[in-house]
């Protein structure tokens, strides 16, 4: 059972006229997260990397082998900024998506941010379920993680709003977050901690 009321979810979808676009590190629980607010506010949710890997007819770990990663960059900004003219739905973002300043100068502007923030064990648990992550790939994986944390974390905190995702029930998860996003949007859309 929901302790979030429909109360909270009607104003949620009744206030919301932009995307809502998750941010942070691989494995911190963005794709999770996303689909579930956008069951629960009755969105359409879109994963950036899937929608990269459909126009390419790739996987990202092939576009990045073959290509390499500013070709990837730049086709997930294509492929992010035309997300953003859907109106109100829900984009996953890819961890390093924000680090190419036009992409992150269009999420912080055009839409509700949400940074899904986990600890490092947790995040090197989740990254160690799947190999498909080209930059995991050559070195200690938490090792890496933990310099992609201290140069992204500075722009992460951009987002409108921050979630710590847990390996506990993703249900409470989701009741903060939603809270938090009703906050956010009664408030005039300004950021309060
Ligand atoms: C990347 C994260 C991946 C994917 C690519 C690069 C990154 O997405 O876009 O492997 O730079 O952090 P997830 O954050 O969904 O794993």
């Amino acid at each position: 059972m929901s302790l979030v009321d429909d109360e909270i979810i009607g104003d949620i979808r009744r206030l919301l006229d932009r995307p809502v676009v998750f941010v942070g590190m691989m494995g911190a629980g963005k794709t999770r997260t996303g689909r579930q607010v956008a069951k629960t506010l009755g969105l359409p949710f879109t994963d950036s990397d899937d929608e990269i890997e459909e126009a390419a007819g790739m996987g990202v770990a092939e576009i990045f082998d073959r290509f390499g990663e500013s070709y990837f960059r730049d086709g997930e900004r294509r492929v992010i900024n035309r997300l953003l003219e859907r109106g109100a739905c829900v984009v996953a973002t890819g961890g390093g998506a924000v680090m190419t300043p036009e992409t992150a100068e269009a999420i912080w502007s055009q839409t509700l941010s949400i940074w899904v923030r986990a600890e490092m064990d947790v995040m090197v648990e989740r990254t160690g379920r799947r190999d498909d992550r080209p930059l995991l790939q050559n070195g200690d994986p938490e090792k890496i993680l933990g310099e992609l944390v201290q140069e992204r974390y500075p722009v992460y905190e951009k987002a409108d709003i921050v979630i710590d995702s847990h390996n506990g029930p993703a249900e409470a998860i989701l009741n903060q977050l939603l809270e938090k996003m009703h906050k956010f949007l009664c408030n005039g859309q300004r950021k309060t901690g």
